[in-house]
């Protein structure tokens, strides 16, 4: 396959910048656009480092149409992997009009501008966060959604309005349809081998092993365990963790599929990126001993508002369709970041 000109949006941010690595070294070109809200161009300067390629970086909000255009009317784009926007649940209920602005409009607004572009092959960054509380703990493509905070709900909506896009080309028999592979992750964690790029959060962070992280390198007293109360194996939350690297091999995986036969009159599918097994929190903090020798600290406090006990995903379709699988461990995940923690003790700081 030629490797063609893909633009990243949200490049520089922790899976943005994986995906970049991933893509330069299989020779794709990559353009990235990020406003930094995030993030620092720090991530791409070291994404440089590892690849020992060059990237083009454009640092312009997906909402401003005209920074966008040029940039398609610069770059021979082909593909558009789709990261940026705002991902913190909490701060979503606090800020919705935020979170629906620039995700959803921004995803408007880029998808306008593709189609004035003629690039009509997009990536999307999903969310398990999409599906509803189920019959069952274990999440198929096609288990219902139903997201309960406005950013679940604002990555339900852009499913809705990429699917209603690719609907419409079968109405009008669109010559050059849209493909579109939206991707469902699970629980990203972990960072690249070489230490040089990893999850950087702004403040206390919100989720569990970022929080691990800065408790076990002295920043933070005490992991709070949001409840020991739930129907599991010892009581607290289960989640399908999944190293970040091995998503971004599925972001690649994606590409081919939308460059392949099975593509060739367009179409949005949707697929679950994730391990298919689950570990509890107390799992986790066993596991991060036993990996990296440091105990951390914790304490049961009460469940957390709008958690679910347990979920994990049916990875078969993203095996069955784009031949993907993870093939990193928990221990690896764990290893890959604490090796970034201790690199980077302030981050890109
Ligand atoms: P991140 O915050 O590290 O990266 C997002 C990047 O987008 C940042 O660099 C930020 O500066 C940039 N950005 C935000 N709004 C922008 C805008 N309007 N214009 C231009 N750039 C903008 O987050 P991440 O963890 O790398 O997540 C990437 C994507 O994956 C997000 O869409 C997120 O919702 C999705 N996702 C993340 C997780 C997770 O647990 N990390 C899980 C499921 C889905
Ligand atoms: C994992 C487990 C917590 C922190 C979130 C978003 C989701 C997705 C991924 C973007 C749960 C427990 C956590 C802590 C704890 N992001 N925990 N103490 O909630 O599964 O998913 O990130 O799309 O949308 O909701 O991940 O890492 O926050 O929590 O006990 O300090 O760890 O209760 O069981 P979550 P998480």
């Amino acid at each position: 396959m030629v490797k063609h000109t893909v633009l990243v949006t949200g490049g520089a941010g922790y899976i943005g910048s994986h995906a970049c690595v991933e893509l330069l070294q299989s020779g794709y070109p990559v353009v990235v656009v990020d406003n930094l809200s995030n993030s620092k161009s720090e991530s791409l300067a070291r994404v440089e480092k590892i690849t020992g390629k060059p990237l083009s970086f454009y640092q312009a909000d997906i909402r401003d149409r005209k920074s966008l255009a040029e940039i398609f009317s610069k770059e021979p784009i082909r593909t558009v992997m789709h990261f940026a926007g705002l991902k913190a649940v909490g701060e979503s209920c606090e800020q919705p009009l935020n979170y629906y602005h620039n995700n959803v409009y921004g995803t408007m607004v880029l998808a306008e501008v593709m189609a004035e572009a003629k690039v009509r092959q997009l990536v999307f960054s999903s969310s398990a966060t999409v599906y509803g509380e189920s019959a069952s703990v274990q999440y198929s493509e096609n288990s219902p959604l139903g997201p309960i905070n406005p950013y679940g709900r604002s990555k339900a909506m852009i499913e809705d309005i990429l699917r209603d896009l690719s609907a419409a080309d079968k109405i009008i028999r669109a010559k050059l349809p849209w493909k579109i592979a939206l991707l469902r992750y699970f629980n990203p964690i972990g960072a690249h081998e070489s230490g040089l790029i990893g999850e950087d959060p702004n403040g206390i962070p919100n989720n569990l092993m970022p929080y691990v992280l800065q408790v076990a390198i002295g920043k933070l007293a005490q992991l709070p365990v949001f409840g020991n109360d739930y129907p599991t194996r010892d009581g607290t939350g289960i989640r399908d963790y999944i190293h970040v690297v091995d998503l971004v091999k599925g972001h690649l995986k994606a590409i081919e599929a939308l460059e392949s036969e099975k593509f060739a009159s367009g179409g949005c599918r949707a697929y679950n990126l994730g391990a298919g097994r689950g570990y509890s929190v107390l799992e986790i903090i066993e596991a991060f001993k036993r990996v990296t020798g440091r105990k951390v600290n914790y304490k049961i406090v009460p469940r957390r508002a709008g958690d679910l006990a347990e979920c994990f995903a049916n990875p078969e379709l993203a095996l069955k369709e784009l031949n993907w699988k993870v093939e990193k461990k928990l221990d690896d995940m764990i290893a890959d970041s604490w090796n970034w923690q201790c690199k980077n003790p302030q981050g890109y700081a």
